[in-house]
């Protein structure tokens, strides 16, 4: 059996993964990729005397794993875009094949990434950048390759749905975000997951893999969950919705819609059991119908198992001397479409209203009425005399879909009302169709 010579770079949460799986996993490894994968040699700025790496050439130069001759794949698991990128390009420059699990290099440098390793003839395979240790990337790719796709919505980041899961049980936002830390979970900076900067790396990547559109991340719709209080998380449970981080990208006769954002989702929806950690991707082709995928998004062993399944993809054409590769996004260059990014304006949603009025009479009325102005139907609305405090009442309201140019026209004249205190709180619902 041939060997096929694996470099690591970076031995953190996922590095170190990675490296005790394919340790512990060796002969099942080797027995699906046809060859033995060894680990040439390992780099990371910072040694961990908790790892024994036995005889296997270290440095702390991730540079010395690109120019070790005796390397075929470079596994970049430095994270970031600065050297992480360096690295990448040095690579491919090299004539190395590269995996990764950095989801931000991908969605913001991944055309330049995949044209400079289309021109050496190297792959780049990425499925630990996207849900973790779900193999969603090759799902789409491979598994839904006859399907038109329609739309992607999924919970992508573990940290938010972690955060979410445990607010439901009346926990605070820091605390749970500080044990998520702990966890290995969160990204360096974990403004990227409550922020929703790093679903929308992974979203980019699904759209693209998905739709055959060049990578757009600098234009996806971004909104985070710290503004997410228990009082919402309470009154939607009580419409029968729960609050989940949702990427969304959809695909349109006129372009794509690419959104992450807080969102309700039914109760009775599968992905609203998708709790803790754990990710879900919800993937609708014209030929299939709706599918889901479900697992673990994060955590060192899980990422490991989606950065190993794409050193054996990459193992396997190493040894075969094939040189067939997938295309990086699923579709020929050729094949792929510039379709533009809507905007939010155009993009349809039902909406969670949360409105914090003065008990006076004929509020509901004025708010009731600029909202049938605004041609926006009322599905439900709530409001409790237990809630009243200092004489504001909070009003709940469920609307029917509506275009949000719409919406946020009548948050305007709600707003301007001498009868609402504050900012109107505005949360999408999904339905999944
Ligand atoms: N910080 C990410 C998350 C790690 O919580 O999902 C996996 O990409």
């Amino acid at each position: 059996m041939k060997d096929v010579s694996v470099g690591i770079c970076g031995l953190g949460t996922v590095g170190g993964g990675t490296f005790n799986v394919l340790g512990r996993n060796a002969s099942i490894i080797a027995g699906r990729a046809g060859c033995r994968i060894r680990v040439g040699r390992v780099a990371s700025r910072t040694p961990r005397s908790d790892m024994d790496l036995g005889a296997i050439p270290f440095t702390t130069d991730v540079f010395d794993v690109v120019n070790d001759p005796d390397i075929d794949i470079v596994v970049e698991l430095v994270g970031g875009e600065g050297v992480a990128k360096d690295l990448v390009m040095a690579a491919i420059a090299q004539g190395k094949h590269v995996v990764t699990a950095n989801k931000a290099l991908i969605a913001v440098h991944g055309n330049e990434i995949f044209a400079a390793a289309a021109a050496k003839g190297v792959m780049v395979a990425f499925e630990a950048g996207v849900a973790g240790g779900i193999p969603v990337i090759k799902a789409i790719r491979e598994g839904m390759a006859a399907n038109r796709i329609d739309w992607m919505a999924g919970i992508i980041n573990g940290t938010g749905n972690y955060i979410l899961t445990e607010m439901r049980a009346g926990r605070e936002f820091a605390e749970v975000l500080r044990e998520a830390q702990a966890l290995g979970y969160a990204e360096a900076d974990p403004t990227f997951d409550v922020e929703g900067i790093d679903a929308a790396h992974k979203l980019t990547i699904l759209a693209s893999t998905g739709f055959g559109v060049p990578l757009k991340f600098e234009q996806a719709y971004t909104e985070g969950i710290s503004a997410i209080t228990p009082f919402d998380i309470a009154h939607a449970e009580q419409l029968g919705y729960r609050i989940k981080h949702l990427g969304v990208a959809r695909r349109r006769e006129d372009g794509i819609e690419l959104r992450v954002h807080p969102t309700l989702v039914p109760q009775s929806h599968l992905i609203a059991q998708v709790d803790g950690v754990l990710n879900a991707v919800l993937v609708d082709g014209d030929a299939v119908g709706q599918t889901m995928y479900y697992g673990p998004g994060a955590g060192a062993e899980a990422t490991a198992s989606a950065v190993i399944a794409d050193i054996v993809d990459v193992a396997r054409s190493v040894v075969s001397g094939s040189g067939q590769t997938v295309p990086f996004l699923g579709f020929v260059d050729s094949a792929l479409e510039d379709l533009p990014v809507l905007s939010m304006d155009d993009v349809q949603s039902a909406y969670y209203l949360r409105i914090q009025a003065f008990d006076r009479p004929g509020v509901l009325a004025k708010v009731a009425s600029i909202l049938s102005e605004h041609g926006i139907n009322i599905e439900s609305i709530m409001q409790k005399e237990s809630e009243l405090t200092d004489g504001r009442i909070p009003v709940i309201i469920l609307t029917h879909t509506v275009q949000e140019r719409q919406m946020n026209c009548a948050i305007d004249d709600l707003e301007a009302l001498t009868d609402i205190d504050g900012r109107v709180v505005r949360i999408r619902a999904e339905n999944f169709q």
